[in-house]
Formats: C-alpha cells, structure tokens, sequence
C-alpha cells in the first residue's frame, strides 16, 4: 500500500457531521449484518455527532479530491471509531487514518470490536494489537459479545505487562486527591476505612487477616489500624507493584508502628502473589475494579473463594460511570456465594464501596490463575 495511497488527512470540524454520519450508517449496513437494525434517521446521527462525537472525541477524516473517505474518533486513548466508505475499503485509507490515532496516542490506543468482526479484529491484529479481555456483550449497547484490544507503541512495551501492570498511570500522582479531603477520592476513602473500622469492632479480640490487592500507598488499612489501640491482633498484607508506592506503604505502616503490616512489591493480578497471604479474614479490592475489563473483574470475583476464608468480608470500589457495570458485578458476587451487606452509592460522585460477606466454602489456591491486567 504506502505511496498509492492517496489521501489526506485532516481534523474534523461541525462541517463535516452529515457526511460522517453517512460514513457511519453506510459503513454499519454494509460490513457488520448481524447488527440490529438502525433505529436513528440520518439526521439524528448526524446531530449525534455534533453534539456528542464532535465534543467529546478528536475526530480525523480521510479526504481524496474533496471527498470524505472515512473517519476515526479518539476519545481519550479509546479509538472510538473507525469507519469507511464500503468503496473506500481495501485502499489503505482505514491504515492512514489508524496511524494518525496511533500519532497522537504515545501511551497506546484501546479499542472494543465485536467478536464477529473478523475483518476488522484480522485489520487490527495486523497493526500489533492485542486482546486484552472479551465480554459477552451485556455491556454494549447491540448487546453483543465483544472484545478489548489494544496497542501499545514498542518503546513502552518492555514495561506495559510487566507486574499486569500499564506503564500509562503514574500511580504514584494518582494518590494526591487524598491531600485535599473535600475530593471524592477523600470521601471514598472515609467509606472504606468506615467498613474496615466496623469489620473489626464486630470480631473484638479476634486474630484476623488482611490481604490488599493493588494497595496503593496503604491509605485505607494503615490509616485505620495506626488509630486503633487493638492493631497488633490483624496480620495483613499489602500487594502492590509501584515501586514508589510500595515505599510510601512501608513508611506508612512503620511511622505507624505495625510490624504485623507487610508490604510485598508483587502482580496482585497473578493468584501466586497471594500465597501464604490467604486465606484472608477481609480482602481489599479498592481501585482494581475500575481499572481492568469487564472480563477480569468476572474472573476476580469468581476467583474470591480461592483468597477467602469461611465468613470473610470483601470490600471493594467500583465507578459507575455509564455502562455502570456494578449491578452486573454484585450479581458476580451472589453467584460466587457472597451476601451483599452494604453497597454505597453516594449521589453527586460517580465511586461506589460494596460490601459482602463470602457464605460459601473457601477454596483452595489455584497459584496458576490469572486474575486481571490493568488497562490504564
Ligand atoms: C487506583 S490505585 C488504588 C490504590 C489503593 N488501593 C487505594 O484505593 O488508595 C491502583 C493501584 O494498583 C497498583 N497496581 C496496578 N496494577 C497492579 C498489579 N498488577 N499488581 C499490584 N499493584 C498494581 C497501582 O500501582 C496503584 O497503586
């Protein structure tokens, strides 16, 4: 392809909404049958992309003798969309405009396709990218099985996977809400730290166990147990990958005087980091729901029974920004054997802190498991 190609690349602007809604319609009607049938008129879409793809998206088209060929929308690192003309395919047009994304993308490009796209997953697999989870569509709006996939350029690639981690968050800045208290990471951290203090005040004089994933810099646990006079009775450990953060951890827990605290650099999304952690009186899952497929918060959660001991609390976040996936994920939790015992859903912030109780049997630890990847 290359040299033949001829096309120009440019930024869209509110003059171009009709012609990328015809894109958008036509290019669905002719490539993706199994589609339900469209419902919207043209001029509905094309107010769509006015008003919602034009604000919330940098949308690119490809141009050949003043006519509009194709378009991608980038929002955020998510390739929202991608489509041609059905006569503009097979030119290269689909590859200049996917390497103008990739152009302003230096931390990588994720994208969903549907599972029975296979030209498109086939287009995608031949520009590097690779499958991060499937769903079965209860999620998407065509309810649809789908797929994540995903494109990290090669110079980050060394450490994208490695700890199951992405090397696109600075994990360590990410903590700087918790400064201001008036943030909503602040009032999802009083929440947490609210249910950790009533799980203890319900076991008085018990021995417990504590294991953390994705710990962060331990605000929720050390936090508590430094004010508690009853600390020494929890052993617990905290999981986490960024080194920063695991110092940050560490120094917490030792100001605070919690020598049964520790604090293991490991892939809390690897079962074999748990070993000798679990099982666990409370498992602590802040800040993983939301940064993982909805495939690998499916495969967490039925894989809790492996980290839980008998009557067990799991306390977890999750946002519910649209698709708000936290009633399919409390339903995960009831089919896995767990009883709800609160779920906040405060209005005004887009966090939620669930809380349930393991009811069923725990099991053994599989150390071969996976349980997720972080995508952001
Ligand atoms: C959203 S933050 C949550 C931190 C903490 N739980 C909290 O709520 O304050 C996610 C944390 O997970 C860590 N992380 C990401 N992938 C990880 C992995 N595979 N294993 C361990 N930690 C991971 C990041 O470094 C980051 O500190």
């Amino acid at each position: 392809m290359g040299d033949d190609v001829r096309a120009e690349i440019r930024l869209a602007d509110g003059a171009d909404a009709a012609v990328i809604a015809r894109i958008h319609l036509h290019s669905r009607a002719a490539t993706m049958p199994y589609l339900p049938p469209q419902k919207r008129s043209p001029e509905q879409v094309t107010r769509w992309v006015e008003d919602v793809l034009l604000k919330e998206c940098r949308i690119w088209v490809a141009v050949r003798d003043a006519l509009v060929l194709g378009y991608a929308a980038l929002g955020g690192d998510v390739l929202e969309h991608l489509y041609l003309r059905p006569d503009a395919r097979r030119q290269g047009i689909g590859t200049l405009l996917l390497d103008e994304v990739r152009r302003h993308s230096p931390h990588g490009v994720s994208l969903h396709v549907f599972q029975q796209n296979t030209d498109a997953r086939a287009f995608y697999e031949r520009h590097g990218f690779t499958v991060l989870g499937t769903s079965d569509g209860s999620q998407n709006m065509e309810h649809l099985p789908d797929m994540t996939l995903r494109w990290t350029p090669n110079d980050l690639l060394g450490s994208e996977r490695r700890g199951g981690m992405t090397a696109r968050t600075d994990w360590q800045a990410w903590h700087e809400p918790y400064a201001d208290e008036r943030s909503p990471l602040s009032r999802r951290l009083r929440l947490v730290r609210q249910e950790i203090a009533a799980w203890l005040d319900e076991r008085p004089g018990e021995r417990l166990t504590v294991v953390s994933a994705c710990a962060g810099q331990g605000h929720d646990l050390v936090g508590v147990l430094a004010g508690r006079a009853d600390a020494h009775r929890v052993r617990a450990t905290l999981l986490e990958y960024d080194p920063g953060n695991v110092a940050a951890a560490r120094d917490a827990a030792g100001r605070a005087g919690l020598a049964n605290v520790a604090v293991e650099r490991a892939d809390a999304g690897r079962l074999s980091s748990y070993a000798g952690a679990v099982p666990a009186d409370l498992v602590l899952l802040a800040g993983v729901f939301g940064n993982v497929t909805d495939h690998d918060v499916r495969r967490t959660v039925a894989a809790l029974p492996q980290l839980c001991a008998a009557g067990a609390t799991v306390i977890w976040t999750r946002t519910r920004r649209t698709p708000d996936l936290t009633p399919a994920l409390r339903g995960w939790l009831r089919d896995a054997g767990f009883v709800e015992r609160a779920f906040h859903a405060p209005e005004g912030v887009l966090f939620s802190v669930g809380v349930h109780r393991f009811a069923g049997t725990p099991h053994p630890l599989d150390a071969s498991e996976e349980l997720f990847t972080f995508v952001r």
